[in-house]
C-alpha cells in the first residue's frame, strides 16, 4: 500500500513516528511561510501543516487533488485541538508531498458537507457527490441494510438463489416491461423474480430469497419509483396463509431497524436520524383503512388501490392510534391485485395479499399464492391473461406444489425511508429513471 495510516486512525499514540497517508485535498490554508492542508479520506480527515520550504511549491495545489503526504505526527497543543476534526489530538508535519492525480478547477459541484447545489447535478457527477461525508453514509447504512438481509433470510432457513434477469415474459400485471431482442426471439428484463421463486418452493427448496436488479419500464416521475432497482424478495412453502408471510415480513423489518439502530449509530448521528423499532406491526384490513380515511375526508371506492396521498394519511392515522411507523393493509381487493394471489375462500372479491407501508410509503407487496391448478386457471382467464402461453409458470403447479406464499421489498426505498430521505434517488448510487440513462 502507499500508506502507512488512514486519516481517521491516528491518535496521540503515534506521536513522533514517520507515517505516510493518501486521501484528497479538502482545504489548503496559506498563512505566510506555513501552509495548513486538510486531509481527507473515507475513514476521516487529518489537519497536516507543510514544512515551509514546500509551501510555495504548493500553495495552489487544488482542492479535491489526490496526494500522498509523509512527515511527522505531532500533538497539538491542548489549545489548539479543533474538536470537530476526527484526529484532533495531533496533526502531521509534512516534508514530503506527492500529487498523484491533479484535480481541475473549478468543480463542477461544490463538495461541501452542507450543499445547494440540485440533486441532478449532484447525480450527473456522483462520484463527487459521494466524497461528501454525509453521502457516504447513506451507502454505509444501506450496505449494512444488505448484510443484515442475507442474514436474517440465512438464520431463518432460506436459501439464497439467483434466478435470470433475461426473461421471456413477466407476471407482474401492471408493471411494464423493458422489452429487447434476444437473437430474434422477443424477451424482457425480468421485472421480478416472482416465477422463479415460486419454483424454487415446487423444486423442494421449500424457503428461498432473493436480492437482485429488477427491471420496470415505470414511466413515472416520483420520488419512490427507478426504473432498475434491488428487489429483495422471498417465497416459502406451507403456510397456512398470508399472515405466516407477514411474520416473516415482520421479523425482518425489525431485524433490521434494530441492527441498524445498534451498529450505525455513526451514520444515523450524522444524518440526524432517530430510529424507532415497533414491539408489534398493526394488521389492519383494507376496508378498515379506508374507513378511517373516509372520516378524515378522503373517500376510496371499495374496489380501488390506495393512492400515494392515501397511504400517507394512513400512515399519520396509525401513528397516532399505535405508535407505530409501519402497517401491514391486508385483503386487497382482487381488482388490483396480480392473477396468482389467493383469494380468501368464497370470497371472489379480495386476495391473501398485505401491502406493508412505513412512513407513508409502500415497502412490500406479499400474499399467499393460489397453487390450485384449476383455479390458477381461472383467476388468469378472469385477468384476461392466457396462462397456456407461460406453460412453465403453469407447470409449476402439475407436479406437487405445496401451498406458499411470499413478499418482494425494495432495497432502495428500505434506505430511502429508513434514513428519511426525501427522494429514492438519494439511496441508490446510480439512479435509473425515465430521464436517467448515465452516468
Ligand atoms: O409491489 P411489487 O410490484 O410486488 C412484486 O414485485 C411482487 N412480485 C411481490 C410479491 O412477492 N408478491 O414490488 C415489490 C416492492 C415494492 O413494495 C417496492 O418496495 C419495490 O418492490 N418497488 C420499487 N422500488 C423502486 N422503484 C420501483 N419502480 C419499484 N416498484 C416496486
Ligand atoms: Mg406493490
Amino acid at each position: 500500500m502507499l500508506k502507512t495510516h488512514s486519516c481517521g486512525e491516528l491518535t496521540a499514540e503515534e506521536a513522533d513516528k514517520d507515517v505516510v497517508l493518501t486521501g484528497w485535498v479538502d482545504s489548503l490554508r496559506v498563512q505566510g511561510k506555513i501552509a495548513f492542508l486538510i486531509l481527507r479520506d473515507r475513514e476521516g480527515i487529518t489537519q497536516c501543516f507543510l514544512n515551509p520550504n514546500l509551501t510555495n511549491e504548493f500553495k495552489d495545489l487544488s482542492k479535491e487533488s489526490v496526494v500522498l503526504v509523509a512527515g511527522k505526527v505531532k500533538n497539538r497543543p491542548e489549545n489548539q485541538i479543533r474538536r470537530e476534526l476526527t484526529t484532533g489530538e495531533i496533526e502531521l508535519g509534512v516534508d514530503k508531498i506527492e500529487i498523484l492525480s491533479r484535480a481541475e478547477t473549478p468543480l463542477p459541484i461544490e463538495i461541501e458537507e452542507e450543499t445547494t447545489t440540485h440533486l441532478d447535478k449532484r447525480l450527473d457527477f456522483r462520484f463527487l457527490d459521494v466524497r461528501r461525508n454525509r453521502i457516504k453514509s447513506i451507502f454505509k447504512v444501506r450496505a449494512k441494510i444488505y448484510q443484515y438481509s442475507v442474514e436474517f433470510f440465512t438464520q431463518e432457513g432460506f436459501i439464497n438463489i439467483q434466478t435470470p434477469k433475461l426473461t421471456q415474459s413477466g407476471v407482474e400485471s401492471g408493471a411494464e416491461e423493458f422489452k429487447l431482442d434476444y437473437f430474434g426471439k422477443p424477451a424482457s428484463l425480468s421485472q421480478s423474480p416472482q416465477v422463479y421463486k415460486q419454483m424454487m418452493v415446487a423444486s423442494g427448496l421449500e424457503k428461498v430469497f432473493e436480492i437482485g436488479p429488477v427491471f420496470r419500464a415505470e414511466k413515472s416521475h416520483t420520488t419512490r419509483h427507478l426504473t432498475e432497482f434491488t428487489g429483495v424478495d422471498f417465497e416459502m412453502g406451507f403456510v397456512k396463509d398470508e399472515h405466516d408471510v407477514m411474520d416473516v415480513v415482520e421479523k425482518y423489518i425489525k431485524f433490521v431497524l434494530e441492527k441498524v439502530k445498534r451498529e450505525c449509530k455513526e451514520e444515523l448521528k450524522m444524518l440526524d436520524i432517530k430510529l424507532k423499532v415497533p414491539k408489534e406491526i398493526p394488521r389492519l384490513e383494507m376496508s378498515e383503512v379506508k374507513k378511517l380515511l373516509a372520516e378524515k375526508g378522503k373517500e376510496i371506492p371499495a374496489d380501488d388501490d390506495l393512492d400515494p396521498e392515501g397511504e400517507k394519511m394512513i400512515s399519520k392515522i396509525v401513528e397516532e392510534k399505535y405508535g407505530s411507523e409501519l402497517l401491514f393493509v391486508i385483503n386487497f381487493p382482487w381488482s388490483v391485485r396480480p392473477f396468482y394471489h389467493m383469494r380468501p375462500k368464497g370470497i371472489v372479491t379480495g386476495t391473501k395479499s398485505f401491502d406493508l407501508i412505513y412512513r407513508g410509503v409502500e415497502l412490500s407487496t406479499g400474499a399467499q399464492r393460489e397453487h390450485r391448478l384449476e383455479m390458477l386457471d381461472k383467476q388468469a382467464k378472469e385477468k384476461g391473461i392466457n396462462l397456456k402461453e407461460m406453460t412453465f409458470y403453469r407447470d409449476i403447479f402439475r407436479f406437487g406444489c405445496p401451498p406458499h406464499g411470499g413478499a418482494g421489498l425494495g432495497l432502495d426505498r428500505i434506505t430511502e425511508q429508513l434514513l428519511g430521505l426525501k427522494n429514492i434517488r438519494e439511496a441508490i448510487l446510480l439512479p435509473r429513471d425515465v430521464e436517467r440513462l448515465t452516468p
